[in-house]
């Protein structure tokens, strides 16, 4: 945002200032608005944050004022600073005049049509002291005038969103003033109670990145909301990324309410919730106890407990079992799509007024509708993209075990497998992660093979799902 064109001539934040110049041209802003500068603060003092700017102002009469602010003349000379009224009461005729701000501080500043018009329609020009005081600046615009000037060209303020919790990932030569920029980011964002920097290491396992506290309260268990589910949980022990609320979404479009979902990498349950919630019976794992226990609360909270179970085992076992799972112990059909006690009330009213009889009163409302139970898996789900591929060996034979299953199959169940490949083109990438799934399955993929380019994690490292149909071959192996 900008405040100031004023430039000091030795100041190194170069860069920056030409871009405030060319902004500030275009926007004709002549005030210098930007905060006072303290560098080298190590503890917040939001106190040394003030700053009185001198600004033109016309005083006019209340009933004038509508008419003046819309005037072709005046469009390009009022003040247009971020969150200040252009329209203030005149302090010394409270219940008379108003003060109309412009964006100037001396009337020489003023394009000669605007000068000419307030002549005419105005009772005259003052200085107007506007004050400006810490709550005013954004959080990027304090921190630059804290920090040293050489970490003026970036931005340490960019952080991700997990429920109350801001998480921040400093470069090196901001670490010393870790504890400064999260007090700033915590001020300036209402919703934030918690602000953690990551730390290099990460759960090998369980893939959950190990944080330090900078700011706020030490709470972790937090409630994140995503494709229209409530997630409870702590944010130290699980694993969870709100940048893939994309590809969350992306593939529980794909299913079909119809569908059996088995996610073998489930976590909390960002695919495995909004899947049970769309109406599909879901079998969800995790070997983090801690994720399963999550996943378990989040299954509750969300009120799918019929749709979705819960499982805490290696991928590799759960893959192995699924099938049997479903089949054993099926799940009910789909009974199409839940209603809302509004839309109920509506269908009840309708109904008697056709002269059918009140479902919700008739003596055999209760029972399900008998129908064909659930029990094929239709789709698997693995995002464990450091490893998932390692996985795929464990469907060879899931089928030819327990031969009963082989009738319920007329359609093989898809793969969504993710990965990461060091590719960058995407042909490239395409085929270094067929290359390694067939390698791995023991079997070449052929039906409804598609890539999905999900996001780059690193410069030189993408993140994939690859999806594909379970070769019938992988499926019913004997060894
Ligand atoms: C990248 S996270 C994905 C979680 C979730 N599906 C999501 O999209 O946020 C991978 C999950 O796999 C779990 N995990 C790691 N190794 C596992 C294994 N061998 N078997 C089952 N789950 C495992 C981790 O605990 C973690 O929750």
């Amino acid at each position: 945002m900008i405040r100031s064109i004023i430039i000091q001539p030795h100041s190194k934040c170069f860069l920056v200032a030409r871009n405030y110049l060319t902004l500030a041209m275009r926007r004709q802003i002549t005030l210098d608005a930007s905060p006072p500068v303290h560098r080298g603060m190590m503890e917040l003092d939001q106190t040394v944050f003030q700053k009185t700017v001198p600004v033109l102002a016309a005083r006019v009469p209340a009933s004038k004022t509508g008419l003046i602010l819309k005037s072709d003349q005046m469009k390009k000379s009022l003040m247009n600073l971020p969150k200040v009224r252009s329209v203030v009461q005149d302090p010394a005729d409270p219940n008379g005049a108003r003060l109309l701000l412009l964006r100037v501080s001396d009337e020489a500043d003023l394009p000669e049509n605007a000068r000419t018009y307030l002549a005419a329609e105005s009772e005259g020009l003052i200085t107007y002291d506007l004050k400006l005081n810490y709550d005013y600046w954004t959080a990027d615009e304090i921190l630059q005038a804290i920090l040293p000037e050489e970490l003026c060209d970036g931005s340490p303020t960019g952080f991700a969103i997990t429920g109350h919790i801001a998480h921040m990932n400093l470069n090196d030569e901001y670490l010393p003033y870790k504890h400064i920029i999260g007090q700033v980011v915590l001020d300036k964002n209402v919703k934030i109670r918690t602000v953690v920097n990551k730390l290099d290491s990460i759960d090998h396992q369980f893939r959950f990145f190990k944080m330090e506290l900078i700011a706020g309260v030490p709470e972790y268990i937090v409630e994140h909301h995503e494709s229209d589910c409530r997630f409870t949980f702590d944010f130290t022990t699980v694993y969870w990324n709100s940048r893939l609320h994309t590809e969350h979404e992306r593939l529980v479009e794909m299913f079909n309410p119809e569908d059996v979902v088995a996610d073998v990498f489930a976590g909390v349950g960002p695919f495995a919730v909004p899947a049970a919630k769309k109406g599909c019976a879901v079998l969800a794992n995790d070997l983090n106890p801690n994720s399963a226990k999550y996943l378990e609360r989040n299954v509750k909270d969300n009120k799918v407990s019929e749709l979705a179970r819960v499982f805490c085992e290696d991928g590799r076992d759960f893959i192995r079992s699924a099938a049997k799972r479903a089949f054993d112990d099926p799940f009910l059909a789909y009974a199409g799509p839940k209603l809302t006690r509004s839309q109920e009330k509506e269908l009840r009213k309708r109904q008697v007024a056709q002269g059918k009889p009140d479902a919700s009163t008739s003596a055999d409302s209760a029972q399900p509708t008998p129908a064909a139970h659930r029990k094929a898996i239709s789709h698997f789900v693995m995002n464990l993209p450091d490893s998932a591929i390692q996985f795929l060996d464990a469907f060879r034979g899931i089928l030819a075990e327990n031969r009963p299953l082989s009738g319920i199959y007329s359609k093989m169940p898809m793969v969504h497998c993710h990965c990461f490949t060091r590719e960058l083109e995407p042909e490239n990438a395409e085929k270094d992660i067929k290359q390694r799934v067939e390698e791995k399955l023991g079997h070449p993929i052929s039906e409804d093979v598609s890539y999905h380019l999900v996001r780059s994690v690193a410069p030189n490292k993408e993140m994939y799902c690859i999806s594909f149909r379970l070769p019938p071959d992988v499926a019913y192996a004997s060894e």
